[in-house]
């Protein structure tokens, strides 16, 4: 068999592409070892500032559900042209701290999750699942950004149709993260993954 190679490229000390000369026929192994590169350099778990992240955002996001009360009533005394409510100043204005530390908490997880990634399903994930959690993952990022947006509108610009939208906002958020954890607990508990346990361990591989 007649065969000859000449090396094309050299990454960190690894060769990535070879042309191979074989019965005339020339073959590029470039674009099979490149990807073997590429693999190499994808994440195998969330990193420790992605968990500490994603846990505080968790938190906050629960004391907005959890203690709305006090800017609802000031709210509607804005709306009513009326004097805020006396009592509820300290949790109105935590609803609105808490709302815009999501807010930037948002955009820097968005940062790293574009910057250095997210570790893939695992192998056996069928396409759909896949399909699924990209999509639900895609509007909570979309709705962390956009609910703390509409409450900001409202409040600061006085714009009364912001506080619907952030109404509705707010109802499709928890939908959401009702599903999300649903499928969180599905893949411990049914597909018995790994997946649920990296948002606890960095580094973890699935
Ligand atoms: C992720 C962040 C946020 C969440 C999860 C959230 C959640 C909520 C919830 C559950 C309500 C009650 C709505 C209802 O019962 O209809 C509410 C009301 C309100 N929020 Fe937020 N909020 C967030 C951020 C903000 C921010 C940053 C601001 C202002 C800067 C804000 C301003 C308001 C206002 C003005 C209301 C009263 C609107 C009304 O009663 O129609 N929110 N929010
Ligand atoms: C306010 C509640 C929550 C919000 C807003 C939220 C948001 C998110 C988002 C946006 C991601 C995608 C991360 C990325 O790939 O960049 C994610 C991943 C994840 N979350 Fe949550 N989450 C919440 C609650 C929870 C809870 C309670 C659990 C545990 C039961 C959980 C477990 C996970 C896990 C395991 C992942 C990684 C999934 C994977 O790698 O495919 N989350 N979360």
């Amino acid at each position: 068999m007649l065969s000859s190679s000449v090396d094309t490229t050299n990454v960190a000390g690894r060769r990535v592409g070879e042309l191979c000369l074989d019965r005339g026929v020339i073959v590029s192994k470039r674009s099979r070892k490149m990807e073997d590169v590429i693999m190499a350099e994808k994440v195998t778990g969330y990193s420790a500032t992605q968990i500490a992240l994603h846990w505080a955002v968790v938190v906050l996001v629960t004391f907005q559900f959890l203690a709305h009360n006090a800017i609802e009533a000031s709210w509607t005394s804005f709306v009513d042209g009326e004097p805020p409510p006396v009592g509820n100043t300290v949790l109105t204005y935590m609803h609105v701290t808490a709302g815009l530390l999501v807010l930037g908490l948002a955009l820097c997880r968005l940062y790293l999750r574009i910057s250095r990634g997210a570790p893939a399903p695992p192998h056996d994930e069928p396409q759909f699942l896949k399909l699924i959690s990209e999509g639900v993952h895609g509007m909570i990022y979309l709705l962390l950004l956009a609910l703390p947006s509409s409450g900001a509108v409202a409040w600061f610009m006085g714009v009364r149709p912001a506080a619907g939208i952030h109404g509705l906002l707010e109802k499709l958020l928890l939908f959401l993260i009702a599903a999300h954890i649903a499928g969180a607990l599905f893949q411990h508990l049914v597909r018995r993954s790994d997946v649920m346990m990296r948002m606890f361990d960095p580094e973890r591989s699935s």
